[in-house]
């Protein structure tokens, strides 16, 4: 898919400004604090319907102004889409596609997607479970729909099961929390089912790409942790189950829940070694490119479409040997480069040089 066109207005730093990119390698460059970022955002915003920088979508309006837009014409394979996010000050954050407002942004992920890498991202290798959930999470709820019904459903009835263990006696949660606790399970084992799929096909891609860049022999595998074992959705659902009735007491003195797909994570090994842990500030940054780089092909595999790529300044932080792979690898893909100086060896490119939230060349 590409996005032919983002229009910005009042949006961060810009205040009024249309922007056209092509088909494979768009460069935005420019000076430090010019909008390189901003306008990186805008095209997550408009995927996904919130910022990855900021939870409050009023830092995303122009300081002194009321009321911010993104418009973005998407190109797919079958037809084009127009996404219209407003942004007021007091209203809120509407989302319009193809003219008609959605009133879930359920209804928005997935026509655009996106493959996000910026620094930032190294935390999905080094930091706590939450931001490796947080991937699968993001990736699997864009590919499907499904799986972002599944997770929303599980989220709510989480809540629920918290909030009963405080509102209610322990001899009444043990008999009331049955009901929440079968629809958790339910909704758990296909979570876990895709999850599952998702990361042992990307752990073969990222491999794939691991061994071209740092060399034949170096492996990496990821490797699924799930909050229960089980083969079928009916297993899967019935340990679910019983682990969660066996954790009563202990949850409830606790006053949150200890199992579930809330609290799952993947491992990511090299030669043996645990990267989330071990791995050197090189090693963790190539396990997130060629993560990065198999999400890509997990979507093109799944949808028959290649997603869009984000790349904020990560190309100053890798070797020229990881660049080139890269690059290599993004070929056929819609790609934007944020960076201060492009001087790779590709001639096939489109350049936009912003100044201020304003393109000037
Ligand atoms: N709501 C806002 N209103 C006005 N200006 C804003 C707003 N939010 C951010 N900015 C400004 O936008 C400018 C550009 O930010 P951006 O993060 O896009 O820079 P950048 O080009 O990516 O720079 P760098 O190379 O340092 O990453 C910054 O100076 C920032 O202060
Ligand atoms: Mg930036």
């Amino acid at each position: 898919m590409k996005v032919e066109k983002v229009v910005l207005e009042n949006f961060r730093n810009y205040t009024s400004q249309e922007i056209t990119f092509r088909e494979g390698l768009n460069v935005i460059c420019g000076n430090n604090a010019m909008g390189k970022t901003n306008l990186m955002e805008s095209i997550f915003i408009a995927a996904i319907g919130r910022s990855p920088r900021t939870k409050n979508d009023k830092d995303l309006i122009k300081m002194g102004e009321n009321k911010a837009y993104i418009h973005l014409s998407l190109e797919k394979k079958f037809r084009a889409h127009k996404i219209n996010v407003e942004i007021d000050r007091s209203e809120g954050k509407t989302v319009n596609v193809d003219g008609a407002k959605i009133s879930r942004l359920g209804e928005l992920i997935g026509l655009l997607t996106v493959v996000y890498f910026s620094p930032d991202e190294l935390k999905m290798i080094k930091e706590a479970p939450q931001e490796r959930r947080r991937f699968m999470d993001m990736s699997l709820s864009q590919e499907s729909k499904p799986y972002y019904v599944a997770l929303s459903k599980y989220t709510n009835l989480l809540a629920q099961r918290n909030k009963l263990m405080k509102t209610t006696d322990f001899a009444e949660f043990t008999t009331t929390v049955f009901i929440w606790e079968t629809q958790m399970a339910d909704v758990a084992a296909d979570i876990i089912l895709k999850r599952r799929e998702f990361i042992e096909k990307i752990g073969k891609s990222a491999d794939k790409y691991h061994r071209s860049i740092a060399g034949e022999n170096e492996d990496i595998t990821l490797l699924y942790e799930p909050c229960v074992e089980g083969e079928t959705r009916e297993e899967l659902k019935a340990a679910l189950l019983a682990k969660l009735e066996e954790s009563h007491e202990k949850d409830y003195e606790l006053g949150y829940t200890t199992v579930g797909v809330h609290r799952e994570d993947f491992n990511i090994t090299s030669k043996g070694i645990d990267l989330r842990k071990f791995g050197s500030q090189g090693q963790q940054r190539t396990a997130a490119l060629v993560i990065k780089l198999a999400e890509i092909e997990y979507y093109h595999a799944e949808s028959g479409e290649k997603p869009v790529l984000l790349l904020d300044d990560v190309l100053s932080e890798l070797d020229e040997k990881r660049r080139t792979a890269l690059l290599q690898a993004t070929q056929g893909t819609q790609t934007f480069i944020s960076c201060t100086e492009f001087t790779e060896n590709v001639s096939d490119y489109h350049k936009i040089v912003i100044k201020d939230g304003t393109v000037v060349g």
